[in-house]
């Protein structure tokens, strides 16, 4: 059964003004970067999913978008390790493209790590990444984040386009978990 967040929500820690806000600030950084180039945004499927559509809508260089979706295997269900698989692949040829990546949390880094060197053999232009969250002291392999809108601690978190076990993506805000109530994964 699924249950109701209110059960196991232990705090918000980024209500959706505040979410709305830096997005609005990192289309701004993004549209100035770019000014007069075209972009091409690859977005991870399923968590960036929410924020890459709040985020173009503050773009205003042309924009393009892909998706991509990967699956990782790991020691459990909630780490990676690194050996990330394309399960759905871009469409175009991103040769010669200004390319950001969308993500929607970056934990160890080994997920992003394996993404970007997957894009770069295909030799695009230029390859950043642009990620809503970063739980920064969980890092285990560096990757370079052009665009970070929180840093957040180390806890399980959900809502806007993040999930548990699949649910709960649709919620307007990032919320932190209460593992006493709920056990995930
Ligand atoms: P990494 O490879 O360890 O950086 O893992 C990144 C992926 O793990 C993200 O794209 C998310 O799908 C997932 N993830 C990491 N932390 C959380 C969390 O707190 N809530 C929901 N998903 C998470
Ligand atoms: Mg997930």
């Amino acid at each position: 059964m699924v249950r109701d967040y209110h059960d196991f929500l232990k705090e918000i820690i980024i209500p959706e003004d505040k979410l709305q806000q830096r997005i609005k600030e990192l289309g701004a950084e993004i549209s100035r970067d770019y000014d007069g180039q075209a972009l091409l945004i690859v977005c991870i499927l399923r968590g960036g999913v929410m924020f890459l559509t709040d985020l173009i809508r503050h773009i205003t260089t042309p924009v393009a978008i892909e998706f991509m979706a990967i699956s990782s295997y790991g020691r459990g269900a909630r780490e990676s390790t690194g050996n990330v698989r394309i399960t759905m692949d871009l469409i175009s040829d991103i040769s010669d493209c200004n390319v950001l990546i969308v993500e929607d949390i970056i934990d160890s880094g080994m997920t992003l790590a394996s993404v970007m060197e997957l894009l770069n053999a295909r030799k695009p232009k230029s390859l950043e990444v642009c990620t809503l969250l970063d739980k920064a002291e969980r890092r285990e392999v560096q990757v370079p984040l052009r665009y970070r809108g929180f840093v957040i601690p180390n806890e399980f978190v959900f809502g806007y386009g993040l999930d548990i076990d699949e649910y709960y993506r649709n919620l307007p805000f990032i919320g932190s978990v209460d593992l006493s109530k709920y056990q995930v994964g």
